[in-house]
């Protein structure tokens, strides 16, 4: 049997840093993201009795030895979970190149979870599918539900799932990432939240997070963009504020991240309505409602280190397809 799944990668305004159990992957807190439709993975898994052994491989892109590795670990969880004993086939694309730095583990976990469920004929809910697809990567289930979503930490592996607060046709905001490096990351985001607690800042961030997550859910509710601007911009900077002050210190900001975070700043005091978010890497996503986005886009094209931007507006969650890779 053959499925085929299409996850967004999401942008998270109010941010997963920290494990309180790094087996179950259960978060410190609970997190709030956007889906992005420009940035995406289509992953393929066929299941067969007549295959030896699972394999696993990317369509124009090398796929390191590591990730091939996390992939397999998931299929054989899902497999062991529901006593499946078929081998898979998994071939996946990005939509986004991989020299953009921007490889998404939510976006890969959430269509391999999805495409893997499907093809071994398991017919699970979408908040069961949100638990898998968290085991292989936190952030994925976030991609699985539609726009606007929440992840509640909870406090077991059944309580932790990911739900849609609005669908994306809500409120269309719009994801302008401007890319100043493309060169992957040297600490993942597992190594490097595994050290969250030697910053002296943290438990400030986690007591400050239910205020922070009601600010950006009435923000939301009202399609307030100041409020819900100002807000994320607080967050990730307080985010970084935790990394940076780790043992060992982890800074992913460069200095062209700081000169596009001043450049929104001015446009702001210019009258432009953008505001910044960014995750464990320099790249910055630049957060506006739809009626701004072209200008957005244009002035972030205007800056000197910025190599390339990809515009992406709100969109659905995961989707089966019937578009095979294969
Ligand atoms: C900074 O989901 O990649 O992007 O669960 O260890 O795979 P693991 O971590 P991951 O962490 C994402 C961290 C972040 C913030 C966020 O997306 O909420």
């Amino acid at each position: 049997m053959k499925s085929t799944a299409r996850a967004p990668a999401n942008i998270a305004f109010i941010k997963y840093w920290g494990k309180k159990d790094s087996r179950l992957r259960l978060p410190l807190n609970s997190s709030l993201s956007m889906n992005l439709g420009s940035a995406y993975t289509t992953t393929t898994v066929e299941s067969s009795e007549r295959l030896k052994e699972d394999a696993v491989s990317m369509v124009d892109a090398q796929i390191s030895l590591s990730e091939i590795g996390r992939m397999r670990n998931h299929i054989d969880f899902i497999r062991n979970t529901f006593h499946q004993a078929h081998h898979v086939k998994v071939v996946t694309k990005n939509s986004f190149p991989k020299s953009t730095g921007l490889a998404s583990s939510a976006s890969g976990f959430a269509a391999l979870t999805v495409a893997a469920c499907t093809a071994l004929d398991l017919h699970i809910s979408e908040k069961e599918l949100t638990i898998l697809a968290r085991l292989g990567s936190g952030s994925a289930c976030r991609s699985i539900p539609d726009g606007y979503v929440l992840w509640e930490e909870g406090n077991s592996t059944e309580t932790s799932f990911a739900h849609s607060l609005y669908p994306a046709s809500y409120w269309r905001l719009h994801d302008i990432i401007a890319v100043v490096d493309n060169t992957s990351k040297d600490v993942s985001t597992a190594e490097g939240m595994s050290t969250m607690k030697t910053s002296p800042f943290w438990k400030t961030r986690i007591d400050s997070i239910p205020r922070r997550l009601a600010v950006v859910k009435d923000a939301l509710k009202k399609k307030n963009i100041k409020a819900l601007g100002e807000m994320i911009e607080a967050e990730c900077l307080n985010m970084h504020a935790v990394m940076m002050t780790q043992e060992p210190p982890l800074v992913y900001l460069s200095g062209k991240t700081v000169e596009c975070i001043k450049s929104v700043w001015q446009w702001r005091k210019d009258g432009l309505p953008v505001y910044f978010t960014i995750d464990a890497g320099p790249n910055v996503h630049l957060i506006c409602e739809e009626p701004v986005a072209d200008e957005v886009q244009k002035r972030a094209l205007s800056i000197s280190g910025v190599k390339q931007v990809i515009n992406n507006s709100v969109s659905g969650g995961t989707q089966r397809i019937s578009d095979h890779l294969f």
